[in-house]
């Protein structure tokens, strides 16, 4: 008789933004008249842009013709888009990253939901709270995060790293040692960032204890602040300590089209092993590479028509950002992040939870944000919306909230 993964058992409810599907879904069904303004879940609107259109049309007429055809992508990526990256990503900001470092993916979910396999189930992660919720659920799945306490929403074998108001939402340096730290800045969800000697202080933290950083740099294209390292490579030492996880999803809009990276450099190494050859071989075994057609559509976003049609669109989201960071503070709201980011984190009306909230602004505003406490026990409190809409609906979505 079979044998089911037992660690799927004990994931609490259903995926954050199933939950909140469900629930918009049974609101619009029941009240068909009204207009809900959707600035929850983190996916762009905005179409692709021209040069990244014109790329893919290229590439779908390279593949029509027996010459230009391509079959299986090489497993680690197309030559052309990881050299781009390197370039653009990397070298240009002074990071020493080779093309070779780079490994091409449909995205930072699946590699920031896989990237555990390599490392031991005996290793204690340790997230920011609140966080992400891929990272924590794919160590659940892995088995390596211990028991749920469902009163305190925790696992026992999880370090959190609690980011509130108090610390200005950046983690302290954890009292227990972690040997793998996740770590998102720009952040998902608070919009916080990091200046570059808070994130050299945990840099010398993994290389003093040991640890692996798993840097998610998915909002990095977000960022506005001279001093706000756009790559934890830019910090001495990381290249011995961290791997950095990229999107192609926010800077480029293609939540739908599927492209990322993941950075492992060579000398990251676990006593004489390879994390680099660790991860190749992963990647030889389990993936086939992101299509031919978007990995051109990849390197269309590093073109000087690419950089400059994406750098409008990203105005376009931090101006959504500005508006809804202002407009609330104007309100009397409490609110942060939405300067680096393209995610603001209000704090909900005193005596309310986050569901709450969000149930008043669902059901009187027909506004949807995301409830805090769906990213981590911490998050209780907090509710995160997005830049991500049109600017009609962010104007129109923060007035309807100052209307409360
Ligand atoms: C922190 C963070 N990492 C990764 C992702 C997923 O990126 P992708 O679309 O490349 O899978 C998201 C998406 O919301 C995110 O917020």
């Amino acid at each position: 008789m079979y044998q089911i993964n037992d660690n799927y058992q004990k994931l609490p409810g259903s995926y954050l933004f199933s939950t909140i599907g469900k629930k918009v879904n049974a609101y619009s069904a029941a009240h068909p008249e009204k207009r809900i303004i959707r600035l929850g879940i983190g996916d762009v609107t905005l179409p692709l842009a021209p040069a990244i259109i014109e790329a893919l049309h290229g590439a779908v007429d390279e593949m029509g013709k027996a010459e230009t055809f391509r079959g299986y992508a090489p497993d680690l990526g197309y030559d052309f888009l990881r050299e781009a990256i390197a370039e653009n990503d990397y070298r240009a900001r002074g990071c020493d990253i080779g093309a070779d470092e780079i490994f091409v993916s449909d995205g930072a979910k699946c590699d920031s939901g896989n990237i555990q396999e390599i490392f031991s189930l005996d290793n204690r992660i340790a997230v920011c709270d609140p966080v992400y919720p891929v990272y924590v659920d794919s160590n659940v799945m892995a088995g390596r995060t211990g028991d749920y306490d469902s009163a305190r929403e925790v696992w026992s074998n999880v370090i959190y790293m609690p980011c509130t108001a108090d610390n200005d939402f950046v983690p302290e340096l954890p009292k227990e040692t972690p040997d793998l730290i996740y770590l998102c800045f720009p952040n998902n969800p608070t919009g916080a960032a990091v200046n570059r000697s808070q994130l050299q202080e945990w840099v010398d933290y993994a290389l003093k204890v040991g640890a692996v950083i798993l840097y998610d740099a998915a909002y990095e294209a977000y960022i506005t602040e001279p001093d706000v390292p756009h790559s934890i490579y830019e910090c001495q030492g990381a290249k011995s300590c961290a791997i950095e996880l990229h999107s192609f999803s926010k800077n480029a809009g293609f939540t739908g089209l599927r492209l990322g990276f993941t950075v492992i450099p060579k000398e990251l190494k676990c006593g004489d092993v390879s994390l680099h050859s660790m991860w190749a071989r992963r990647h030889g075994t389990k993936y086939n590479g992101a299509p031919y057609i978007v990995q051109r559509a990849g390197e269309a976003v590093y073109s000087e028509a690419g950089k400059a049609q994406l750098e409008e669109q990203i105005a376009y989201y931090q101006k959504n950002a500005d508006y809804i960071l202002n407009g609330l503070k104007k309100a009397g709201y409490r609110v942060s992040g939405g300067v680096n980011s393209p995610y603001v984190w209000m704090k909900v009306p005193e005596g309310m939870t986050s569901w709450e909230f969000f149930d008043c602004l669902l059901e009187k505003v027909n506004v949807v944000g995301t409830p805090g406490s769906g990213f981590g026990p911490s998050g209780e409190g907090y509710f995160r919306l997005t830049a991500f809409g049109s600017y009609e609906n962010t104007v129109e979505a923060v007035d309807r909230i100052k209307t409360l």
